[in-house]
C-alpha cells in the first residue's frame, strides 16, 4: 500500500514519503499501537518531536516491528524536531542524541529547528540566539550524520532568507501550518526558489488543538475557536460527493498534488487507512484551483505561538 504513496526528493537526494503520520496529541501507551497500525496501514514517515512526549513509544513500536521483520530501518522516514529550549547551538547536539535514544534509532531522517525562537527550560528567552546561529548547529548534526537531512518549522520568510545568506548545508525542508485557509503562498515562493520542500500541518485544521491546556488552566486555542473548519467548506464537499471520497481525503491530496508533504494526526485506526488512501483518484488542477480561489480573505492561522511572542525572532511579530 505504502507504494502508492508517491515519493519527494530533497535538494539532497533524500525521499521522503509525501504522507506523514503527524503524532502530536498521541501519547501514553497507546502510542505503541498506534505506530504498529500506522505501518500495518502503509505509513513509512511519522512525524514527531521532543515536545509531544511520544519519543519512547515511537521507538519501542519501531524496536519491535524491526525485530519481527514487518519493516527495516532504511523503509521509513523518521523527523524529529528540537523544541524552543534545545535549539540553540550549545544544547542541540545533546537534544538530538536524547532524542535518538529515546527513539532507539542511530539517526533521523530529518531533524528540524520546530521554532526560531530559542528560550532555557524554564521558557525564559534567550535573546543571544538568532536563526543564523540555530542553523549552524543544525549543519554540525548534518556533517556528524546523526540526520540525514535538515530543515526549519515555523521560520517565516525573511528568517528562511537570512539562513540561506549564511548556509553551508542547504534548508532541505519547511514545516510551517499550511491548510486551506491558510495557504501560505509567499512561503511556497520562497521554498520554490531554494528548493526547499514543504511539510504542512494542521491541514485538516487541527481540530484536536481545542482539548489542549494552556499553563493557565484554560484552552491555549480558545481565541482560535470560531474559525471555519475547512472540512465544512461547500467547495470541498461538492469534490467530495463528485469523486466518492471524504472532505478530508480532498483537503489532503489537493495538498499533496501541490508538492507539499501532508502528516495528518490521528489514533483512530480507520481514519490512518483513510489519510493514505488518496492517490486512486485524482482532482484537476482546474478543481484545486478552485479550492485556492476560495480561500477566505484573511488567512486564519490558527498556531500563535503565545510563549515566543516578544522574543526578537518570533517569526509571527508582523502579524500579531
Ligand atoms: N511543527 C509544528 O509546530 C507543528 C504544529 C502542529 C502540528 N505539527 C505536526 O503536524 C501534525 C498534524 O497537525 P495536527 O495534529 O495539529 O492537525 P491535523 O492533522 O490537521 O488534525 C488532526 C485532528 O484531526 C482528526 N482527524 C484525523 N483524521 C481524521 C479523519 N479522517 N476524519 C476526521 N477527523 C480526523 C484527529 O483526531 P483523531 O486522532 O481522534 O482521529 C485530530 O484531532 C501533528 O500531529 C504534528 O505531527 C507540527
Amino acid at each position: 500500500m505504502s507504494s502508492k504513496v508517491p515519493i519527494f526528493t530533497l535538494s539532497n537526494g533524500v525521499r521522503m514519503p509525501s504522507v506523514g503520520l503527524g503524532t502530536w496529541q498521541m501519547t501514553g501507551d497507546e502510542g505503541k499501537t498506534v505506530i504498529r497500525n500506522a505501518i500495518l496501514a502503509g505509513y513509512r514517515h511519522i512525524d514527531t518531536a521532543t515536545l509531544y512526549q511520544n519519543e519512547d513509544q515511537i521507538g519501542d513500536a519501531l524496536a519491535e516491528l524491526f525485530a519481527e521483520g514487518v519493516v527495516k530501518r532504511d523503509d521509513l522516514f523518521i523527523t524529529t524536531k528540537a523544541f524552543c529550549h534545545e535549539v540553540a547551538p550549545d544544547v542541540i547536539e545533546e537534544a538530538l542524541r536524547n532524542s535518538l535514544k529515546r527513539l532507539r534509532l542511530d539517526y533521523v531522517d530529518l531533524y528540524l529547528a520546530h521554532i526560531p525562537a530559542a528560550t532555557r527550560e524554564c521558557g525564559s528567552h534567550r535573546t543571544d540566539v538568532k536563526v543564523e546561529d540555530i542553523w549552524k548547529g543544525l549543519e554540525k548534526l548534518y556533517s556528524l550524520g546523526l540526520t540525514k537531512s535538515i530543515g526549519v518549522s515555523n521560520f517565516n520568510e525573511s528568517q528562511i532568507e537570512r539562513i540561506v545568506k549564511i548556509q553551508k548545508v542547504p534548508i532541505h525542508v519547511s514545516q510551517l501550518e499550511l491548510h486551506l485557509y491558510l495557504p501560505q503562498k509567499a512561503h511556497r515562493e520562497i521554498c520554490k526558489k531554494h528548493s526547499i520542500i514543504i511539510t504542512a500541518y494542521a491541514t485538516l485544521g487541527s481540530p484536536g488543538r481545542m482539548s489542549v491546556i494552556g499553563a493557565d488552566g484554560k484552552p491555549l486555542f480558545e481565541s482560535t475557536k470560531n474559525i471555519p473548519n475547512e472540512l465544512n467548506d461547500k467547495n470541498v464537499k461538492a469534490l467530495a460527493q463528485k469523486y466518492n471520497k471524504t472532505p478530508v481525503q480532498i483537503l489532503l491530496r489537493a495538498t499533496v498534488d501541490m508538492g507539499i508533504v501532508v502528516i495528518p494526526k490521528t489514533t483512530n485506526p480507520e481514519r490512518m487507512k483513510e489519510n493514505i488512501n488518496l492517490f486512486d483518484f485524482s482532482i484537476s488542477k482546474a478543481e484545486v484551483n478552485l479550492l485556492e480561489a476560495h480561500e477566505r480573505s484573511k488567512p486564519e492561522r490558527l498556531f500563535w505561538w503565545p510563549n515566543v511572542s516578544e522574543h526578537p525572532e518570533d517569526p509571527f511579530a508582523a502579524e500579531r
